[in-house]
């Protein structure tokens, strides 16, 4: 349906350009105008109003940044869908579902059985005096102090949230606005290629190599104008980069002089083997790295911290505290204790062994049959396979579950699965059998 000028403009009151957008913004969001409803041109509706195109042009510009119209170029300015939901494409399809698997190397989580025992924390919990509800600061002191001692860089300000997911989360809603361009990781995180998507970024994907985003890459992306730039500096999943000082200096030459906020998703933390990096130690008024404590410590404490930027995370802390608030200051206790004690330290310092070695015996079983692998640190593998409906069905059939690669994915690339072997704990040759029949090509039929 097209709308005339003369049809709006009966219907807006205020002529000045938030009076237009909060009036149009009335229209869409009650149902009065309907998705897919064609704007007048912005000309004719300033000829109506009697006001400047510029003052509806801000207009558009507002209720795009809310989501409620889409510029198409010359195609006009649609109404869009207010109640769509965000989108979780891609983490509802990062596994193949369908047989019960007896081996599920689909998740990225860690392995249950290597967490530090939380049994000795939380006893000490019933002598400690807590903090007084609401009055309190939203971080733990004792936490605070053990999280500063062990930042990459010196952070302006420090928070506390409910994992790294939540901070990514935050941290969209903070930075990013409808139309922003941000650099990603190409492959990347899928949940928060989701997030992005549903926030109406633009993604602009960037290769990586063994020591992270290529620098080669990263200029070509800066071009497009990001708003932000998000990385992993350990441990990427899915590929297992870590990335080095050497390059943490040079992206952070890259980006100095621009207004782009880099955002480190530090997710493996304790348990990956490379020293903590970041771009932050170049410039850290525009970085904010996350550390989670989920694959080391146990995704069900369910905290992470932010830290960098004080615009950024204070504007977070700000924010949160008209909703959540805080992240349990009980489960702020468990982990300060288990950051200091020494029975848990040991703990995780014989997880990041374990998954070493699991994936190191892995990584060499896949060579020796000849699949190309990628994964240099952290629990996973990054795997090239002919077929990725067919590996995953293969896998499955043998009892293995295992992540989609194109999920992972921003352009299209060639097939690939995922799979996290810090949770391989039985027979690798076996296993590495299963996986090489799954990346091989359908066996030809042969025809008389
Ligand atoms: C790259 C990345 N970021 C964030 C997360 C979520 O971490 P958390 O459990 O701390 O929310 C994960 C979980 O696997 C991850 O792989």
């Amino acid at each position: 349906m097209t709308l005339s000028a003369e049809e709006l403009g009966a219907r807006i009151e205020d002529r000045s350009s938030a009076g237009i957008a909060r009036a149009v913004g009335r229209m869409v969001t009650s149902g009065a105008l309907d998705p897919g409803t064609l704007m007048p041109p912005v000309r004719a509706l300033a000829g109506v109003l009697g006001v400047s195109p510029m003052t509806i042009s801000g207009a558009w510009k507002v209720l795009a940044a809310d989501g409620l119209l889409s510029a198409r170029g010359r195609a006009g300015t649609v109404v869009l869908d207010p109640t769509a939901t965000a989108s979780t494409a891609r983490r509802r399809r990062i596994a193949a579902l369908g047989a019960p698997v007896t081996l599920d190397l689909s998740t990225g989580g860690p392995d249950p059985a290597l967490l530090p025992d939380l049994a000795p924390a939380l006893s000490r919990l019933a002598d400690l005096e807590l903090p007084d509800g609401y009055q309190s600061d939203p971080v733990l002191p004792r936490l605070e102090r053990v999280l500063r001692k062990r930042w990459p860089f010196p952070p302006g300000s420090l928070t506390v949230v409910d994992g790294a997911g939540d901070a990514l989360d935050r941290i969209v809603s903070l930075v990013v606005r409808r139309g922003s361009p941000v650099v990603v990781e190409d492959p990347g995180y899928p949940p928060l290629l989701d997030l992005l998507e549903a926030a109406g970024a633009e993604l602009v994907g960037v290769g990586l190599d063994g020591e992270g985003i290529r620098p080669d890459s990263l200029r070509q992306g800066l071009r497009a104008g990001p708003v932000a730039v998000f990385a992993q500096p350990r441990a990427q999943n899915p590929t297992g980069a870590s990335m080095s000082a050497a390059r943490a200096r040079e992206l952070a030459r890259l980006l100095e002089g621009t207004d782009v906020v880099v955002v480190e998703d530090d997710h493996s933390g304790d348990i990956a083997t490379a020293p903590a990096v970041s771009i932050g130690r170049w410039l850290p008024e525009a970085t904010v790295q996350i550390a989670s404590f989920s694959k080391s410590h146990g995704p069900d404490l369910r905290l992470a911290a932010v830290g960098g930027s004080a615009r950024v995370v204070d504007a977070i802390a700000e924010r949160r505290l008209l909703g959540a608030g805080w992240s349990s200051r009980l489960l702020q206790h468990v982990l300060a204790d288990l950051l200091v004690d020494p029975a848990a330290i040991s703990a995780v310092r014989g997880a990041r062994r374990t998954y070493t070695r699991r994936r190191r015996d892995a990584f060499g079983a896949l060579t020796a049959r000849g699949v190309r692998t990628a994964g240099g640190d952290g629990i996973n593998l990054w795997v090239e396979v002919a077929d990725e409906d067919r590996a995953l069905a293969t896998l499955l059939a043998a009892g293995i579950g295992a992540a989609r690669g194109s999920v992972f994915v921003v352009s299209p690339s060639d097939p690939h699965i995922r799979l996290t072997v810090g949770r391989l704990s039985g027979d690798t040759a076996a296993f590495a059998d299963a996986v090489a029949a799954a990346a091989a090509p359908p066996p030809r039929r042969v025809t008389r």
